[in-house]
C-alpha cells in the first residue's frame, strides 16, 4: 500500500488543527449517535470525545501524530474495514473520501458498518471558481475533475442530504480553501505543505504562480478583485457536509 501521507503528513496535526465552528456542524450532523467510526481519521480530527469512537487509518505517519488519550485505532482502509456489519451507530469520513482507490466500495462500507454517514467533502464546480484556483492554479480543477462529486456520494448512502459547510475567515483547520480571505498564508510552504491538492502539483509551476500571488498582492491587484485581505466573515467557498437520512 503506497502512502502518500508519507511526505504529506508529517506537521499535519500542527497545521490541520480541528476548528471548533467546524467540528460543532460534524458533531450535530452526527446526531443521537452513541458509537462512532472514523474512517480515513489521520490525526483525530473531529473525533467526538463524548461517544465511543474508534478510527480507522491506514498512514502510519498519520497514526503517530495522534494525541495521547485518543480514541483507538485500526490500520486499515475504508474499502476493507474490519469490522462487523451495523457495528456502529455512524460512520464519519471527513476530507477522506478524495483519497480512496474505490470510493464506491469505501461508502458501502461505511453502510455496511454503520446506519448513519457522514461525510465532509466539497463541490468541485465551487472549488473551481475560488480565486487560488481560477486565477493561479486551474491544473487543481484539471487533477480534480475525475473525483467523486458530492451528488455522487450522496447516491452511494441513499437518501442523504448535501449541505454547504460555512468556512470561517480564521478557520485553524488549514484545508485548500481555509485561507480564502489569508491570501499571504498561501505564500508559506509550509502551509502548502499540508494540503494534497497543493502539494500533488508540479513544485515550479506552484512557486511561479505564488510569485504572481505575492506580486498581486504587492501591487494591490489582488485586492482589487477580492476586497481587504483579513476581513472577517465566513464564506462558502465549496465544502459540503453530506448526511445519510436514513435512521
Ligand atoms: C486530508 S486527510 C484527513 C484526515 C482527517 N479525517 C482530518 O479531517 O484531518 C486524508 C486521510 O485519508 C487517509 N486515507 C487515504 N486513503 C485512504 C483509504 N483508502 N481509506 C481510508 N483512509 C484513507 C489518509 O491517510 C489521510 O489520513
Amino acid at each position: 500500500m503506497t502512502d502518500p501521507y508519507r511526505t504529506l503528513g508529517p506537521g499535519y496535526a500542527g497545521r490541520r488543527r480541528p476548528d471548533p465552528r467546524v467540528a460543532a456542524i460534524i458533531d450535530e450532523a452526527l446526531g443521537e449517535a452513541r458509537s462512532v467510526v472514523n474512517v480515513g481519521a489521520g490525526t483525530g480530527s473531529y473525533e467526538p470525545t463524548d461517544r465511543r469512537v474508534l478510527a480507522v487509518e491506514p498512514s502510519p505517519v498519520m497514526i503517530a501524530q495522534r494525541p495521547p488519550g485518543s480514541a483507538p485505532v485500526v490500520r486499515a482502509v475504508a474499502e476493507h474495514l474490519p469490522l462487523p456489519d451495523g457495528s456502529f451507530d455512524a460512520a464519519l469520513a471527513v476530507l477522506t473520501v478524495h483519497h480512496w482507490t474505490d470510493p464506491a466500495r469505501g461508502l458501502a462500507e461505511l453502510r455496511r458498518v454503520a446506519r448513519r454517514q457522514v461525510v465532509l467533502t466539497w463541490d468541485q464546480s465551487v472549488v473551481s471558481r475560488f480565486w487560488l484556483v481560477a486565477d493561479y492554479l486551474p491544473e487543481i480543477a484539471e487533477a480534480e475533475r475525475s473525483l467523486p462529486t458530492c451528488d455522487y456520494i450522496a447516491q452511494q448512502l441513499g437518501p442523504a442530504e448535501v449541505r454547504p459547510l460555512p468556512v470561517p475567515h480564521d478557520c485553524t483547520d488549514g484545508f485548500l480553501a481555509a485561507y480564502w480571505n489569508r491570501p499571504y498564508a498561501y505564500l508559506d510552504p509550509a502551509v502548502r505543505a499540508s494540503i494534497s491538492s497543493l502539494a500533488k502539483l508540479d513544485p515550479d509551476r506552484v512557486e511561479q504562480a505564488m510569485r504572481r500571488l505575492a506580486a498581486d498582492l504587492d501591487s494591490g491587484r489582488w485586492q482589487e478583485r477580492h476586497g481587504r485581505p483579513d476581513e472577517p466573515g465566513s464564506a462558502d467557498v465549496g465544502y459540503r457536509l453530506v448526511t445519510s437520512l436514513a435512521p
